[in-house]
C-alpha cells in the first residue's frame, strides 16, 4: 500500500506592503485561524506596486488583504467600494474580495479607539494628538467620531493646522504644550521607533497620573515617551494594542464572525518579543 497525499484547500489572506517581511500580522492571523479551526493561510506579501499586486492576488484567489505602508492611499483609490470612515480618512488598510472587485475599509481608526476605550471613556474627553501624518488622520477621525475634544500638535505647524481644518478640531503650536492638560494623549509620529529622536519636547510635569497615554509605535514596546508617562503614574497603552484591535476588526469583516482576541493578543506579543525591538510594520 503506497502513502497517500491529500491536498487541502486553504483560504488565502495576507498583508501587502513594502517592506512586509517583518510584519507581525501573520503570527496574529495564523493564531486566529488555528483557534477557529480554519484551513487558511496568511502571508507577508512584499509588492512594488499595489495595482499589479492586487491583479495577481486576485487571480490566485486571495480573499482578504491587510494593506500597510506605503499602499494605504493607493488601496483607497483602487477599491471598488469603500465605507464612510475610509472615505473620511482617505486611506484603506483592509481589502475584501467581492464579485465586483476589492472592497475597502479602514480599521486603523477603530483599532486606536478600541484600545483606548477599554481604559477610558472617550465621549467628552480632551484628547491631544501628537503628529499630523497618515497615522494621525485615522486617530483624529476615531477620537472625533467617539465625541472627544481633539487638539493636534505637530513638528511642522502647517500640517497640524491643515489636519485640524480637515476634521473641524483644534490645533496648537508645540510651544503651547505646557498649558495643555488633556485626559488622553496619543502619539502618532515615528519618533521613538527604533531609537528615532523626538523633534519636540514634552515639558517636565506634563504627564500626570490622571492621563491615559497611547503610543502607536511598538518597536520598542515601551517607548521613551511611554516610559515618562508611566513614571508620572499615567495609564499607558502600547502600540501593539492598536495593531491587535485593527486586526481583530479585519478578521471579523473577512470572516463575518467574531475574532479570537486572547489568542491573537498572545501570538502578537510573542512575535513582538521574538522580533526583539526590530523595525516592523503592521
Ligand atoms: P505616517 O503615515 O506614518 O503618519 P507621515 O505622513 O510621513 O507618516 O507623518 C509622519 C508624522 O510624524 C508627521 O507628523 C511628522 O512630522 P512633520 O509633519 O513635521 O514631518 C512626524 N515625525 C516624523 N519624524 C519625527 C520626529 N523625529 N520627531 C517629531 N515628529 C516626527
Amino acid at each position: 500500500m503506497g502513502a497517500s497525499v491529500r491536498s487541502v484547500q486553504h483560504d488565502l489572506y495576507g498583508v501587502v506592503g513594502r517592506p512586509a517581511r517583518h510584519s507581525l500580522s501573520p503570527a496574529m492571523m495564523q493564531a486566529a485561524f488555528a483557534v477557529l479551526g480554519m484551513h487558511a493561510c496568511y502571508l507577508a506579501l512584499e509588492a512594488e506596486a499595489l495595482a499589479e499586486a492586487l491583479d495577481a492576488l486576485d487571480r490566485v484567489g486571495f480573499r482578504g488583504l491587510s494593506v500597510t505602508v506605503p499602499f494605504k492611499q493607493d488601496a483607497f483609490a483602487l477599491a471598488c467600494r469603500v465605507d464612510a470612515s475610509a472615505r473620511s480618512i482617505g486611506a484603506v488598510n483592509t481589502l475584501r474580495r467581492t464579485a465586483s472587485g476589492w472592497e475597502g475599509r479602514n480599521t486603523d481608526w477603530l483599532g486606536a479607539v478600541r484600545a483606548l476605550e477599554r481604559i477610558v471613556p472617550l465621549r467628552g474627553a480632551s484628547a491631544l494628538v501628537i503628529g499630523a501624518g497618515g497615522a494621525a488622520r485615522g486617530v483624529v477621525y476615531g477620537l472625533m467620531e467617539r465625541g472627544a475634544h481633539v487638539l493636534i500638535v505637530n513638528r511642522t505647524e502647517q500640517r497640524a493646522r491643515d489636519l485640524a481644518a480637515a476634521f473641524g478640531c483644534a490645533w496648537a503650536p508645540l510651544s503651547d504644550l505646557p498649558s495643555v492638560g488633556p485626559k488622553v494623549v496619543v502619539h502618532t509620529t515615528s519618533a521613538g521607533m527604533s531609537g528615532n529622536p523626538y523633534d519636540f519636547a514634552i515639558p517636565e510635569g506634563f504627564f500626570t497620573a490622571e492621563m491615559v497615554v497611547m503610543d502607536i509605535v511598538y518597536a520598542p514596546l515601551e517607548t521613551p515617551l511611554l516610559r515618562r508617562a508611566k513614571a508620572a503614574g499615567a495609564r499607558v497603552v502600547d502600540g501593539l494594542e492598536m495593531l491587535l484591535h485593527q486586526g481583530i476588526e479585519q478578521l471579523a469583516w473577512w470572516l463575518n464572525r467574531p475574532a479570537p482576541e486572547a489568542a491573537m493578543r498572545h501570538a502578537l506579543r510573542r512575535a513582538a518579543a521574538r522580533a526583539q525591538g526590530g523595525v516592523s510594520h503592521g
